[in-house]
């Protein structure tokens, strides 16, 4: 057999490589998430890693994409704070969501958090961050990490893929990770949005992005006040907390 092989990075279950595939611990939502994927290869959507069902062992599956991941490199590397990286993370979630305008999930799908399909809604990655993508040779290869994917409004997830790549976090967050242009922010937001094809004022925009990080705040809590070892892990390392703090600095953000 071929050797399993830990993988740098991950916020909570983590996963291993054996040859080409990942495996990792799957949930409730794995099914659904799966679905998701099977739409996304059926449409030749290239960024998202393909769902080969679950091992011996009763861990999901997954193709390995093949590439550099930020791991559990502080401070981050410098290609995730570049111009390009934002309008191909742009890019990328309009065509996700694209792709994924044709898929209406079953009414039966299990989604890890929230998510009852309306027309109008995508099923969105929600979790399109730095920490979740894979890079080769200055290209997006894609994003891994599916977990968090659920119906949303397509703003939803725009919001937090902003958060993550402008990026909007709290100072002291952002600047642990390498990045300290904090003038420059307005500016590449305005090129992200643009290059999605959000043209609304960014005002607007902002807020959504505060209720978005809010909504995660308030998520993180009550799942760890029902027990979950995980999320009390977040809870502890001030995860919250943190995000509470983006949001309060946001209110000052300049929008022109
Ligand atoms: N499909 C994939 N292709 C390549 N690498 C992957 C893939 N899935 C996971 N990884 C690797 O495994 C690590 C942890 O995976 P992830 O799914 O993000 O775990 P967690 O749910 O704990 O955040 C990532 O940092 C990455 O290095
Ligand atoms: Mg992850």
């Amino acid at each position: 057999m071929t050797e399993e092989q830990r993988l740098p990075g991950g916020n909570t279950g983590g996963a291993v490589r054996i040859g080409d595939t990942v495996r990792r611990i799957p949930g409730r939502w794995t099914p659904s998430v799966h679905a998701l994927l099977r739409h996304l290869a059926a449409v030749d959507f290239p960024g998202a890693p393909r769902a080969l069902g679950f091992d011996e062992q009763g861990r999901e599956v997954l193709s390995f994409l093949a590439g550099e991941v930020v791991g559990t490199a502080r401070p981050w590397p410098a290609w995730v704070h570049s111009d390009d990286a934002l309008r191909q993370v742009a890019r990328w979630l309009r065509d996700l969501h694209t792709a994924t305008a044709g898929f209406v999930p079953p009414p039966d799908a299990v989604w890890r958090e929230g998510g009852i399909w309306r027309p109008g809604m995508v099923v969105g990655h929600n979790d399109a961050a730095p920490y979740n993508a894979v890079w080769a040779d200055g290209r997006l290869v894609g994003f891994f990490d599916w977990d968090f994917a659920a119906p949303v409004t397509p703003e939803w997830d725009l919001a937090f893929t902003a958060f993550a790549w402008v990026p909007l976090h709290a100072r002291h967050v952002v600047a642990a990770e390498g990045f300290t242009a904090f003038g420059d922010r307005p500016r590449r937001l305005r090129l992200f949005l643009d290059t999605y094809g959000w043209n609304g004022p960014t005002g607007q925009f902002i807020e959504i992005v505060r209720q978005r990080v809010t909504a995660s705040a308030d998520g993180i809590r009550r799942v760890a006040a029902a027990g979950d070892p995980a999320y009390r892990s977040l809870v502890e390392h001030g995860i919250d907390a943190a995000l509470e703090t983006a949001v309060d600095e946001l209110a000052d953000f300049p929008t022109g």
